[in-house]
């Protein structure tokens, strides 16, 4: 199949099909489904139900699907092409339709002499391959300069959550002798203010991580961070700021002309693995960072050559999509327990939203569906105190996505162990529920969730956990025939804010609504 032609899920005679299997199995009418009577009646639905995949075991069987219903979707992922389009993604393709771009994010994971990079990548290979090259070694020689002891990495959106979050993924991975990181993303100043407190102009180098070097929030900060290391007599520009963008010629107008510079058709949320990723390079240097794009990688084969039943970023895709569109579940939440990875739903957010939160597919018709949830959640066991209440016992159900890492990481042993114990409680407790005299105590039960769980956290399993989550974006967002590449909604928020700041304290000027110039007058009257 043509993936340019392929069919949209509610052309595909699967959906009809799986609309009428929900309508006789998991409706209200139909007495709806019950997880604690699907394990009573099927002994093996655990181990069915549950997939591994490089790094990643995925235990699917506490949600809310059937055999029948997982065959359908199947069925929806062939009638759909999803592996036609698939191997477009892979093969450089323009996938991103609306800027006529490819999407080029697994190409940087692909290693020297990849036997599986297309012909027609291969050009473009080389350029990455050399990028990378310059970029690790600058990276090590960051490690090795005594000199430099923080590293304030300016960003925001992909530029920021991606690094970030892998830093922190990482911690145990950073040497001692690296020096601080520091992230700085918002608007606020007080962001950057507090990242720059005690630190030396002399002894800081600053990131800015822009792919467009035109977002206002990542220029402003630069050009205060410039301002500070003036003011504080530093004075080689040069030498203390470096710019990852696919704009250096932007870049340089702003003094900074020490460049690593990435592809167009690498997306800003796809980008960890390109030049952007320099933050991490500094903490883990470049063998570690080396790793995580073999993680990565690994996740990518995976991706490309398992058959769809056992295929985790397509099989996970196609349940959201049931969830979304069959159960109508409007929001999806993320439960990482562990502290490293508690950064991991706000990057998940920005994937999964910015990428499928959209409502006309690729050739502009509205999508007679719903598309991306709302994502959400925060580290486990936190929101065991906070939100947890609302999942056992809301009016509303929300599909829970657990992660746990089996080896520790750190000496605690059973402390780790109380840890995994609550993970899995908390999941057994969504499902099995609770009969109590007083319905306050009650537990409905039967509320559905994903159990994803790595061995170790290290660059090699992180990689191939976002590459994953990355993955099943893409198949989600091929169901639903959106382009997962662009993001025009973030556009007309930044044009507002230009029209308002050019009409900063002139009461009465811009033609604005009443409510927007009763605020401007309060704020900038
Ligand atoms: O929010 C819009 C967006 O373009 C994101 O897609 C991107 O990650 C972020 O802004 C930052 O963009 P840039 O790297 O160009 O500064």
């Amino acid at each position: 199949m043509n993936w340019q032609n392929r069919p949209r899920c509610d052309q595909a005679p699967a959906w009809a099909l799986l609309r009428a299997h929900y309508e006789q199995h998991f409706s209200a009418n139909a007495g709806a489904f019950d997880l604690r009577a699907a394990f009573a009646q099927d002994p093996r639905r655990a181990p069915d139900f549950s997939l591994q995949a490089p790094y990643v075991f995925a235990d699917l069987s506490k949600n809310l699907i059937d055999r029948n219903a997982r065959q359908l979707l199947g069925q929806l992922a062939r009638e759909c092409g999803v592996e036609a389009h698939r191997d477009a993604l892979l093969a450089g393709e323009p996938v991103n339709v609306t800027e006529q771009r490819p999407a080029l994010h697994p190409l940087l994971r692909a290693p020297q002499n990849d036997p599986n990079v297309p012909d027609g990548l291969r050009d473009e290979h080389l350029k990455i391959l050399q990028e990378l090259d310059a970029l690790l070694s600058f990276a090590e020689q960051v490690r090795a300069d005594a000199n430099i002891t923080d590293v304030v990495h300016i960003g925001i959106g992909g530029s920021d959550l991606g690094p970030r979050l892998a830093v922190q993924a990482l911690t145990e991975h950073v040497s001692a002798s690296a020096p601080r990181l520091h992230f700085v993303a918002n608007m606020d100043a007080h962001d950057l203010l507090s990242a720059l407190r005690g630190l030396q102009p002399e002894r800081t180098l600053f990131i800015v991580a822009s792919k467009s070097f035109g977002t206002a929030e990542t220029l402003a900060n630069a050009r205060a961070a410039l301002d500070w290391f003036g003011a504080g007599d530093g004075v080689d520009v040069a030498g203390h700021f470096v710019a990852l963008t696919a704009r250096p010629d932007v870049a340089a107008q702003l003094g900074i002309t020490r460049c690593f510079s990435m592809a167009e058709g690498v997306g800003g949320r796809y980008s960890l693995w390109s030049a952007i990723g320099l933050p991490v390079a500094i903490a883990i240097g470049a063998a570690g960072f080396r790793a995580l794009l073999a993680g990565a990688r690994t996740m990518d084969r995976h991706f490309a050559t398992a058959p769809i039943a056992t295929n985790l970023p397509l099989q996970l895709a196609l349940l959201d999509v049931w969830q979304r569109d069959f159960l109508g579940f409007a929001s999806r939440c993320l439960v990482p327990y562990r502290h490293g990875l508690r950064l991991l739903p706000a990057w998940w957010q920005q994937l999964e939203m910015e990428s499928n939160g959209k409502r006309v597919d690729s050739h502009g018709r509205a999508v007679p569906a719903h598309t991306a949830p709302v994502i959400w959640g925060a580290e486990g066991s936190n929101s065991q105190h906070t939100f947890f209440q609302m999942l056992h016992q809301g009016t509303q159900t929300v599909p829970v996505e657990f992660i746990a890492v089996r080896e520790a990481g750190h000496p605690l042993a059973s402390q780790h162990r109380q840890l995994l114990a609550h993970a899995l409680a908390q999941a057994r407790a969504l499902m099995v529920g609770a009969d109590h005299a007083d319905p306050a105590r009650q537990f409905p039960g039967n509320r559905p969730s994903t159990f994803l769980l790595l061995e170790r956290l290290d660059p090699q399993t992180l990689g191939a956990l976002l590459a994953l989550y990355e993955h099943r974006t893409f198949v989600a967002g091929s169901l639903w025939g959106i382009d997962s590449f662009d993001q025009w909604g973030v556009e007309l928020g930044k044009t507002i804010a230009r029209a308002i700041e050019a009409q900063w304290g002139q009461p009465g000027a811009g033609d604005f609504d009443d409510s927007t110039s009763a605020l401007l007058a309060r704020l900038g009257g």
